[in-house]
């Protein structure tokens, strides 16, 4: 009987240049063959992927119902990453296919990213450093340099990523408040942080807000104009979740005034940034999307991924499944 075989897709653009999958290979060796196919972006998925046992997927190429038709043998799609938008789950599970994925390699970098973020607006590095490096030397931001026990660190959503970034805030020093219509009861009695009932009760008692929420119909500026006008004068808001949970033309607005004392986002409505003026908003940091960044967490990834491929091929449960 011939092995079973495993293909990892990748769009071509994407630099992954590991011909060997040599992290794959290890776990998925000695029960199935491997093939690395680099495909053009909607380019016709090729006979040894529609015919593979399982499919690894990397960000990009697009999981139809048509391509769904096409597989013959196919026991999982696994999808590279935390998103699945790229493949059509109602037509995988028609199918019988499971399609998974793998929420959490980035959960430390994320939380590590968003107090980043946090630390440098209160710590005001880049006003700073670049003061220093115009070979100046004067504190001109010493009233946003706010003692850390003093301050509330106010987190929309705590899940993964929002416990480890409340549990980072404490460390610190910061009174961490959250709100999260799902969490279950008494997460705040766990975490030793405190809860508050509403959206609006957050933005009142926080002196930042960082959002770690998923972006969903209810979330998509879940921060409007009212929100951030909402928010204490001075506050700071950081967003490393999704650029369409926070508004941006209301943010930026109340940063040129001065309402908020500074933003640190990962991630921008529309991104990445549009016009030089954006990019001129004052006590405005922006990172590109980057928060989840880490070889450790690529590896990670790639191992779970590869992982539930073999499950998968072997007949065993798969987890992680989202159709
Ligand atoms: P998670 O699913 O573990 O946690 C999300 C939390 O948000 C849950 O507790 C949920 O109850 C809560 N939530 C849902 N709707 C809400 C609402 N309307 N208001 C308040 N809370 C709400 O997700 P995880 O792993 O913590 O990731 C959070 C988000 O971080 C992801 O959805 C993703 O968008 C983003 N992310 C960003 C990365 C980056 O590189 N910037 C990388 C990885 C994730």
């Amino acid at each position: 009987m011939p092995r079973p075989t495993v293909a990892i897709v990748c769009p071509r653009e994407f630099k992954f240049t590991d011909h060997e999958a040599s992290v794959e290979r290890p776990v998925l060796g000695d029960v199935a063959e491997l093939t690395t196919v680099w495909l053009d972006f909607n380019a016709p998925f090729p006979a040894e992927v529609l015919g593979a046992d399982a499919i690894i997927l990397w960000h990009g190429p697009r999981v139809t119902a048509e391509v769904v038709a096409g597989m013959t043998r196919c026991r999982a799609i696994v999808r590279n990453g935390v998103g699945f938008d790229s493949v059509d789950l109602a037509a995988a599970a028609r199918a019988g296919i499971p399609v998974c994925n793998v929420p959490d390699y980035g959960t430390e970098e994320v939380a590590d990213h968003a107090l980043a973020l946090t630390l440098a607006l209160y710590r005001q590095l880049f006003p700073l450093d670049a003061e220093a490096k115009r070979l100046g030397w004067r504190i001109n931001v010493q009233h946003r340099m706010r003692r850390l026990s003093t301050q509330t660190f106010g987190i929309v959503g705590l899940g993964r990523i929002g416990t480890a970034a409340a549990l980072r805030a404490k460390a610190f020093g910061f009174r961490v408040v959250f709100f999260d219509p799902y969490a279950p009861a008494g997460a705040h009695k766990a975490l030793g942080i405190g809860r508050v009932g509403t959206l609006g009760e957050l933005l009142a008692t926080s002196d930042t807000v960082s959002i770690h929420c998923p972006l969903t119909a209810e979330t998509r500026g879940l921060i409007g104009e009212a929100e951030i006008a909402a928010m204490r004068p001075g506050a700071f808001l950081v967003n490393t979740a999704r650029g369409d949970i926070v508004r941006k033309a209301p943010l930026f607005a109340a940063l040129r005034t001065g309402h908020l004392g500074g933003a640190g986002l990962d991630v921008v409505e529309e991104e990445p940034l549009r016009t030089p003026e954006e990019a001129a908003t004052p006590n405005l940091i922006v990172t590109c999307h980057a928060a989840f960044c880490s070889p450790e967490g690529m590896v990670e990834m790639r191992t779970t991924s590869a992982r539930i491929a073999r499950a998968a091929v072997l007949g065993e449960p798969v987890w992680n499944r989202v159709n």
